[in-house]
Parts: structure tokens; sequence; C-alpha cells
């Protein structure tokens, strides 16, 4: 019940805007008042019976005492002595020693009770083993960024009946920029969470480099794979630190470079008060979607990853800066395999190669141009993403 409440208050803390901006702070306030009422009932009834208990033990201490001194009396006053005082003494301060132990064993009791449910989710989250076997005494090395696909099958739960990919096939090139579009839940993040083995295919070979993803170590996979999700994290700490993240051994012009290509240098520059020391809050909360976008572009890029992915990583851009950071990756970075996921078809229609998935199948592949002949969907999709930009950009 206080984990109840620890969750209510610290949900409530993250998402205090939502709260406020839906006008749920009365409604959120009576779900913290009934956590807390369940939590002041059931104290109060371990309270009573203990406020209980408590007094009946004392009781029992004394009358044992009492007794002891009265029986030990009757006794010793007796003609012949049956027993002496010391006798007495000695017997009171053992049966004193012994209901003490008592009364903290049971004391003992209680607390051991309360802890058996920290002890056993503790115990949960410490055995729980990943189902990822890491290679890791491999000494293969990742040196290049070709990616294949073959006959690929996933599901998330082995037990679940439904594939989430089915059947994927594909090659990329080393140095080629794929765009990969689908609609929402077509499982687009999830066919690249198996390219850094967060997930391991049910069925299929997936191979980078030309060998099995298998045959590397963890750490030598994501270390040549940079990924840069949907909701991007930045952490507390200096713009400089956090760009360092990707690579702490990086140079200033190092990083200075992957930040042009990433279009964040001049913001950095320009707009925030203290350039790469100005500190960032947790979370990167205290700058813009597109800017904290960028600059985890640029972080990605630090690592001198051979495949960069960017899932969704331009949805906070405009489009002048999209097609800038596109162009400084094609030209700055030609050797890099870069992988874009988006449900925007101006993300990705000057890609060498477009993945066309649809719930969780890939429906064809081509550039912008073979697609919009020979893909229906696509040419739908384009038809209606150029309606919607014109009235954007009219409005
Ligand atoms: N961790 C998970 N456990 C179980 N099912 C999941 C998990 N993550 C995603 N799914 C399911 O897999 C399917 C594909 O999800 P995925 O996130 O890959 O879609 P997506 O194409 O990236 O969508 P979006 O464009 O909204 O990001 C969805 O039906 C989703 O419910
Ligand atoms: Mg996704």
């Amino acid at each position: 019940m206080l984990d109840n409440i620890n969750r209510i208050t610290q949900e409530s803390i993250i998402a205090i805007k939502t709260i406020k901006a839906y006008c749920k702070k009365e409604f959120e306030i009576e779900k913290f008042d009934k956590a807390n009422k369940e939590l002041k009932n059931t104290s109060q009834k371990t309270l009573s019976v203990n406020a209980f208990a408590m007094p009946v033990g004392q009781v029992a201490n004394y009358t044992t005492m009492i007794c002891i001194v009265y029986f030990g009396g009757v006794l010793y006053m007796q003609p012949d002595h049956a027993i002496m005082l010391e006798d007495i003494q000695t017997f009171l301060t053992y049966v004193m020693q012994l209901l003490a132990t008592i009364m903290m064993f049971s004391n003992v009791l209680m607390a051991i009770n309360r802890s058996t449910a920290s002890f056993y989710r503790i115990n949960e989250i410490l055995d729980a083993r990943s189902e990822i076997i890491d290679k890791a005494d491999s000494n293969l090395k990742l040196e290049n960024g070709n990616v294949s696909f073959k006959n690929v099958y996933f599901k998330y739960n082995n037990c679940a009946d439904e594939y989430v990919l089915k059947n994927i096939n594909f090659e990329i090139k080393n140095g080629e920029f794929i765009g990969i579009i689908g609609q929402t839940g077509s499982a687009k993040s999830t066919l690249i969470s198996l390219i850094d083995r967060f997930y391991d295919a049910s069925q299929g070979d997936i191979t980078i480099s030309d060998h099995d993803i298998k045959d590397y170590s963890l750490y030598e996979l994501r270390e040549g794979i940079s990924i840069s999700g949907q909701s991007p994290l930045l952490f507390k700490g200096t713009v400089l630190e956090n760009l360092r993240w990707g690579n702490k051994n990086a140079s200033m012009e190092e990083v200075i470079k992957a930040c042009k290509i990433a279009q964040c240098y001049d913001f950095i520059i320009n707009q925030l008060s203290d350039g790469f020391n100005t500190m960032i809050s947790q979370g990167g909360t205290s700058v813009s979607g597109g800017q904290r976008q960028r600059l985890c572009i640029a972080r990605a890029l630090l690592k001198n990853p051979k495949i960069l992915i960017l899932d969704d990583s331009f949805s906070a851009l405009d489009k002048i800066t999209e097609a800038k950071v596109k162009q400084n990756l094609r030209n700055d970075l030609p050797n890099l395999t870069k992988i874009v996921i988006s449900q925007k078809i101006s993300a990705i229609k000057d890609a060498d190669k477009i993945i066309v998935l649809d719930n969780g199948k890939i429906t064809n592949i081509g550039t912008h141009e073979q697609l919009l002949k020979n893909d229906e969907i696509y040419a739908d999709i384009d038809k209606l993403q150029q309606i919607g930009g014109s009235e954007d950009e009219t409005k």
C-alpha cells in the first residue's frame, strides 16, 4: 500500500503538465486520498492489534514475576527453607531474560513480515535473466555497415500466436541511405530493435558486415550501431557532457563537426546562454523537442558508428532543417549506413531504397519514383501528405 502511494506520487510529479492541461488536479487528489485512506485503515488495524498486544505482554510479564516472588517466598518461609533467596533471585533473572527475548522475537516477526514483500520484489528483479545470449569473448570486428535480413519472423512473446514481423527480406549495402515507412503500429521500431539485438528474431537470419549478428559480442555490435529513438533522452548535465556521452574521448573539433552535421551548432552557440556549457535539466526538458532531437543525432554521430538508425528523429524538425541534416549526412558521411524511419514521405523520399512496411510485412522496396509507380498505398500516402503539406504552408 505504501508502494501504491509512492507510485501515485511519482506518476503525478512526472505527469504534472498533463494533469494541469487536462484540469485533472481534483481527480488526482481523490486518487491519492483513496490510496492514503487504504494505507491509514490498514495501519490503524495493525497498530490497534499492536497497542493491545503490548500491554497484554507487559501484564503477563509482571504477573509471572509476582508469581515467582510470591511462590518463591512461600517456599523460603517453610521451616526447612525448601529454596534459598539467591535461588529465587537467579530464577527471576533467567525468566525475565526469557520473557524479554520472546517480546523482541515478536517485534522481529513483524519486521520480517513487512520486509518479505520487498524481498520478493527485489529478488524478482535480481533473478530476471536476459534472453539475449552474449558471445562476450568473440573477437569478431564489425567492419562495415552491410545489413541483411533473410526470412526473418519475430513475435514479442514466444507464446503469442501472431508474428509482429513476418517474412522480412532485404539487403542494405554499406553507406546506403535507407528509408523505412509504414503506418503507426506496422512494426518499424520492432524491425530496427532486432538489428541492435534488443530482441532476437524468432526465425531467420540477420547479418551485419556479412556475419551473423549473434557472432559478435554485444559490446562490439552496439558500439558499431547508433540509434536515436522515438523519444530521445538527454541527461542532467551540460550540453557538452551530453554530447560526449556518445564518446567520452571525442575532441572539441569532432563535437563541433557532429553538431554541424546535425544542425545544432548554431543554436548551441547563439541561443543557449552558456553555449556548450549550458546546463540541461533532467530528461532534456529545458530544450525544445526539435533541439533535443538534433542534439541526440549529434550524440549518436559522435559514437562513430558504422550504422546510424534514426527512428522518427525528424518529427519535430521543420522541412528545411530536416533536408539540411539529411544532405549533411549524405555528403559528410558517405561510408555510414543511414536508416531513417518515418511516417513522413518527405523524410525518406530521397533515400537510395525505401522499405514499405504494412502490418509487419514488407509490401514493397524501391526508390521514391519506383514506388510512386508500383505501390498504390505509397502513392496514396504521398498524395495525401502533399495536400496536407500545401495546406500547412498556406496557413
Ligand atoms: N514491448 C512490446 N511488447 C509487446 N508488443 C509490443 C511491444 N512493442 C511493440 N509491440 C507491438 O508490436 C507492434 C509494432 O509496434 P512498433 O512499435 O514496432 O510499431 P511502429 O511501426 O514503430 O509504430 P509507430 O509508428 O507508432 O512508432 C504493435 O502492435 C505493438 O503493439
Ligand atoms: Mg515506432
